[in-house]
Parts: structure tokens; C-alpha cells; sequence
């Protein structure tokens, strides 16, 4: 029996979803390439975009941080100059792969509580030396929302290409990747889209990716040639994710049935209401303010109780089916609990009836 994933990703997905795998399909066939070249004009309209804006969405193999190294490694030259907002654990991936890829940048870092200030930004902005600026849409370490559409507003002022990582929200929270002036934008199959793991996208301005080309330094993640490969005979340049392409095709029609970004927006937000209602009731306390937490996923501090032991904690609703997520916070000591995926208030009712009787057989 499989259990419910109240994780950040991979989750839950719909037997549908997990059924549409049931065929092979050879990476040459015209069905499947008329499949990968539905996916991506359907993945472009979920941005409120299309190619005759001018975008263009580009899928690359492998997990979420393959298609945010692809966009780092080949969007930003080394001559260039990138300013990485950050406030969590994913942000600071980027100033990884930034420095693995030898490319210049400066880390604005802010506190993992704290919404990323938008005048020091400009501040750094202002100095005109910066080609690029990256942020975290949802920064899943703790669920905090930022505000790209702001952060896309100094892009446009201070003229520098925007990059978000939009891993856990895109799919769930509405974007108009065009009026954020936004220049690359990441997420992946196994999130709010509610597909299998298997492979990231990127949906691109069509002027910023063209200028790309040669600036990669590797051949798998080189973004510009993913893209002239899907679009000159359609194909993946290397083995494609087929089985899981197949799912998500499957995935996006169901975000069409339940209403497309909205609809789905509407569910997770009930799951998140249910959860914090239930849980407070339980007498857990939320990291985040309200104001600034996303209805994605949400940070619990562990109780202050000599009785709670997150490893027991986990594995007994593990047990009962609940697969719930560690926390990742440098500071404090926190779990994680996600609102996403194939789950609905009945899932999370069941969740948090489990945890109440976890709750009372430890005795905290
Ligand atoms: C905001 C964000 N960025 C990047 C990633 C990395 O994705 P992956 O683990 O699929 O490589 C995640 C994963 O949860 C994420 O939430």
C-alpha cells in the first residue's frame, strides 16, 4: 500500500499518473515527439507565455537542481556577474553551483525567517555591476514566499537578466513569468505539477537563451543546445525520461480538470488551512509568521519536551502511512510537513488524527 507523501517533493502522484507509465515508447517515435513538444507548449502557457511572446520552455533530464545548474552554468558568462538572493538552503545551492562553474557572484544572504529586503537589493543593484540576479520562488527550506514579482521589477531597472527558482510553487502559484521580466524560470516534474520524477524545465526568453549559445561549460546541462536539439527535430540530444514525460503528460491534464494553476491553488491552500488549524490545535508552533509563509509547505519547531523524539516522531507515522520531512534549517531544530502533491483535506484530517495519537503514545 503506498503511503501519502507530505514531503516537499517527490509526492504523492495519482494512480492515473502511475498508470500512464504502463507503455514504452521509442524516443524517435512521432508520437512521442509530438508528446514532448505538447508538454512544452502546455508548460509555457502554465507561465502565462507562449513562443509567439516570445519564450520558449526547454526540458533537461534529471532531477530539479540539473535544470537550475543548466540555467547558472550556461546563462551567465564568466565575464559576467551574478547576485544570489538568499534566504535558505536553496539559495545557497546556487552560490554552489556558481562557484563550481567559476562564475563570479556575490551571496546577499538574509535570514532564513526573513523575506529577502528589496532596498538592500537595489542598493547592490545601483552599483551597475551585475549582469544577472537569482532568487527562490517558494524557498522550500522553509516555505517562505518570496516576492519575485517585486524582485522582477529591480531586474527591469537595473537592466539585469532575472533567474527564479521556482521548483515547489510553479504549477500551484500563479505566475506571469512575462510582467516579472522574468528571463529563466526552473521547476521540475515531481512538484505542483504532480508528475514522476525525471527531469526538470526551464521556461526561457527566447533573446536571453539565444545568447547563450557557447557559454556552457559542460555538454549534458548546456541549456541552448537542450533547447536547439528539441527544437530542430524535436528529440532529446540524450536517452530521454520517457516513461516519466508519458506521466506527466498525464499530470498536466489533470491540472487542466481541476482548473489549471488556481484550481489546484485552491486545494493545496485548503490542505495548508486544515493543517495549521489541526496542528495548533495539537499545540505545534509554525517557524514562519503568517504573513509570510506560502501554502506549500509548513516549518514546525519540535516541542519543547523531553518526550519528543523527531526519529520516533517520524517512524511511527511512518508506520501508519504518513511520510512526513525532516526540517533543513541552520538554526533551529524544526520538521517539515508538505501541502502538495495528491492529497486532499480528508489526507490531511487522516494525517493529523495520526499525529494526535502519536502525540499522546509518546507523551509529549
Ligand atoms: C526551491 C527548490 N530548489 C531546488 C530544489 C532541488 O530539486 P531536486 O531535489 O529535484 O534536485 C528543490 C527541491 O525540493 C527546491 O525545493
Amino acid at each position: 500500500m503506498d503511503k501519502l507523501l507530505f514531503t516537499p517533493g517527490p509526492l504523492t502522484t495519482s494512480l492515473t499518473v502511475k498508470e500512464a507509465m504502463l507503455y514504452d515508447y521509442g524516443s524517435r517515435d512521432d508520437l512521442f515527439i509530438h508528446l514532448i513538444k505538447d508538454i512544452r507548449y502546455t508548460l509555457l502557457s502554465l507561465g502565462n507565455v507562449s513562443k509567439e511572446k516570445g519564450y520558449e520552455a526547454v526540458i533537461m533530464q534529471g532531477s530539479g537542481t540539473f535544470g537550475v545548474e543548466s540555467v547558472i552554468s550556461s546563462a551567465i558568462p564568466k565575464t559576467g556577474n551574478l547576485l544570489i538572493v538568499i534566504n535558505g538552503a536553496y539559495g545557497e545551492r546556487i552560490a554552489k553551483i556558481a562557484s563550481i562553474h567559476k562564475i563570479p557572484f556575490t551571496s546577499l544572504v538574509f535570514a532564513e525567517d526573513e523575506i529577502p529586503d528589496l532596498e538592500k537589493t537595489e542598493q547592490l543593484l545601483m552599483s551597475g555591476n551585475f549582469t544577472h540576479m537569482v532568487i527562490v520562488h517558494c524557498e522550500t527550506t522553509t516555505g517562505i514566499l518570496n516576492p519575485i514579482e517585486s524582485f522582477g521589477v529591480l531586474s527591469k531597472k537595473y537592466g539585469v537578466h532575472y533567474i527564479v527558482d521556482s521548483m515547489s510553487a510553479f504549477g500551484a502559484i500563479p505566475v506571469e513569468v512575462d510582467s516579472c521580466n522574468i528571463d529563466f524560470l526552473i521547476s521540475s516534474s515531481n512538484k505542483c505539477i504532480e508528475g514522476v520524477p525525471g527531469f526538470s524545465f526551464i521556461l526561457a526568453k527566447k533573446e536571453t537563451l539565444i545568447s547563450c549559445k557557447g557559454l556552457a561549460d559542460t555538454l549534458v546541462l548546456d541549456l541552448f543546445a537542450q533547447w536547439q536539439g528539441l527544437e530542430t527535430d524535436g528529440q532529446f540530444r540524450f536517452t530521454p525520461p520517457i516513461h516519466s514525460l508519458l506521466a506527466f503528460k498525464q499530470a498536466l491534464k489533470e491540472l487542466a480538470d481541476e482548473g489549471g494553476v488556481e484550481g489546484r491553488a485552491i486545494r493545496y491552500h485548503a490542505n495548508f488551512t486544515m493543517l495549521k488549524e489541526g496542528m495548533a490545535k495539537l499545540g505545534f508552533t509554525e517557524y514562519l509568521s503568517e504573513e509570510k509563509q506560502a501554502y506549500i509547505i509548513t516549518t514546525y519547531y519540535y516541542p519543547e519536551n523531553i518526550a519528543f523524539d523527531f526519529k520516533i516522531f517520524y517512524q511511527e507515522l511512518n508506520q501508519r502511512g504518513y511520510v512526513i520531512y525532516p526540517g533543513k534549517l541552520s538554526k533551529a531544530s524544526c520538521f517539515r510537513i508538505g501541502n502538495i502533491g495528491r492529497i486532499f483535506t480528508d489526507d490531511v484530517l487522516n494525517l493529523l488524527n495520526a499525529i494526535k495519537e502519536v502525540k499522546t503514545e509518546m507523551g509529549f
